[in-house]
């Protein structure tokens, strides 16, 4: 039977979101509809991430919820990292699965589609060099806060990291057809732009780079807010530090991780800089835009990780002062250099590092929000909150604002911000005074 409505689940990154939105785009272009849950759904694309634990498990686990009460399924596409990662074997390892596409071969997804019809099985986790983006149907629906992935892949190699080895090698799109997904996203009412790349501010084309790019993006008229993630430490040049005192559209945020205070282990982890070198791009990050937020990741529980190396850890939280922060407890990712690494940390005191990053991460989260009661600041509204009348936008600082306001989604609102939790503030929308 042809297929013609889709349940689209996307797991992990917001890359994956953003590659889920494509191929939601891509099968209604088709004729394809979206339906509300996987129940109802003829086709169901699991879009998994493969960098936490037992991420395989859990999306052979998910496909298998997918058989119904009456013993029929839905045609079922595996797709994202773990289907990249698992190749052919997924359809060995479930035999529930009809389709295995991966990250960079989700264009040819109609027509994997219809050689499932057919009866086959198809698996495609080719990373073709020509580009998915040029198969793929122009923009027509964007949130207020849109995606657009302007870099994929990375040629780092953490040795903790599978993403070199699914999504591949370092490739920038060109400046061209960022600019015009860029345009069409702001026709379809997007007013902020994230650009995403694993390693985003590695984009480079020809002698332009990302602080080309996003003055040249700044010059859209309708676009009001920029923003980038996530960046790497070793390609944060000084003319993307100069763009944050320069653009006023560029928001006052920086993800960038560092995972360990700890110049061992940074080592160990092949992260190419140290916790002085972060320092002292956090330094110029300040004295060029003073009010930035900045947020990171971390990894508690590499191999050979000493209470003296986590301390380290804590006190890189102290000097920097994240106004957020994710931290993970490291994961063996097979294949990765990390994971036949000696002296791997054991379960029970990883679990008590991260609770101890956390509730530092927490303090400063806090006091970051805190810090910021009494601003009048501009934020862009997203949703509506649970509240009547309320809705929830954003802050320059990225931060979650409750509001009661008329204002739809994709609107700009003058906010005084009144109160502080450790997750999201209380604003007072501003009275606009007639000129
Ligand atoms: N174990 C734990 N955390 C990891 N990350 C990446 N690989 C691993 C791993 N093997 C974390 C890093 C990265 C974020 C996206 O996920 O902190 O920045
Ligand atoms: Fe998950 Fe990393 Fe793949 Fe994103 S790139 S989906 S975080 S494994």
């Amino acid at each position: 039977m042809t297929p013609k409505t889709f349940k689209i689940k996307s797991f992990g990154c917001q890359m994956n979101v953003y590659d889920g939105e494509r191929m939601a785009e891509l099968l209604g272009q088709r004729g394809m509809t979206a339906a509300a849950d996987s129940e109802e759904a003829d086709l169901v694309v699991l879009n998994t991430c493969h960098i936490r634990e037992k991420a395989a498990d859990k999306a052979y686990s998910d496909v298998g919820r997918l058989r119904r009460d009456d013993g029929s399924k839905p045609l079922i596409a595996l797709a994202g990292c773990v289907a990249q990662a698992e190749g052919a074997e997924a359809r060995r390892r479930s035999p529930l699965i009809d389709i295995v596409v991966g990250p960079q071969a989700y264009h040819r997804l109609p027509d994997m589609i219809a050689a499932a019809e057919r009866g086959g099985r198809p698996v495609d986790t080719d990373m073709p060099s020509i580009s998915k983006f040029s198969a793929l149907p122009a923009r027509r629906r964007a949130s207020p806060s849109a995606f657009l992935t302007v870099q994929e892949g990375c040629d780092k190699f953490c040795t903790y990291c599978v993403v070199p080895y699914t999504r591949g090698a370092e490739v920038s799109r060109p400046w061209d057809d960022i600019l015009e997904e860029g345009r069409s996203l702001v026709d379809a009412g997007a007013r902020e732009i994230v650009l995403l790349g694993q390693n985003v501010n590695a984009w480079k084309y020809g002698r332009r780079d990302l602080a080309d790019l996003i003055r040249e993006l700044a010059s859209i008229d309708r676009l009001e807010r920029i923003r980038y993630t996530t960046s790497h430490p070793m390609d944060m040049n000084d003319a993307l530090i100069q763009a944050h005192a320069d653009s006023a559209k560029l928001m006052p945020y920086l993800h960038l991780p560092v995972q360990s205070g700890s110049n061992r282990i940074l080592k160990a982890m092949n992260r190419s800089h140290t916790a002085e070198t972060y320092l002292a791009i956090i330094d110029l990050m300040r004295a060029a835009r003073p009010d930035i937020a900045i947020s990171g990741d971390f990894i508690v529980g590499f191999p050979g990780e000493t209470e003296e190396d986590f301390e380290a850890t804590l006190n890189i939280v102290n000097a920097v002062r994240y106004a957020s922060a994710y931290s993970f407890k490291y994961s063996p990712r097979p294949g990765t250099p990390a994971a036949a690494m000696e002296d791997q940390i054991p379960r029970d005191i990883m679990d008590d590092r991260l609770q101890r990053l956390q509730s530092r991460i927490g303090e400063h989260q806090l006091a970051f929000n805190r810090s910021t009661i009494g601003c009048d600041t501009p934020v862009l509204i997203e949703r509506p909150g649970r509240l009547l009348g309320q809705m929830i936008g954003r802050s320059p600082w990225l931060q979650s604002v409750h509001v009661e306001t008329a204002a739809p989604p994709g609107e700009i609102v003058d906010v005084t911000l009144v109160a502080a939790g450790p997750n999201s503030m209380t604003g007072a929308a501003r009275r606009q005074v007639a000129a």
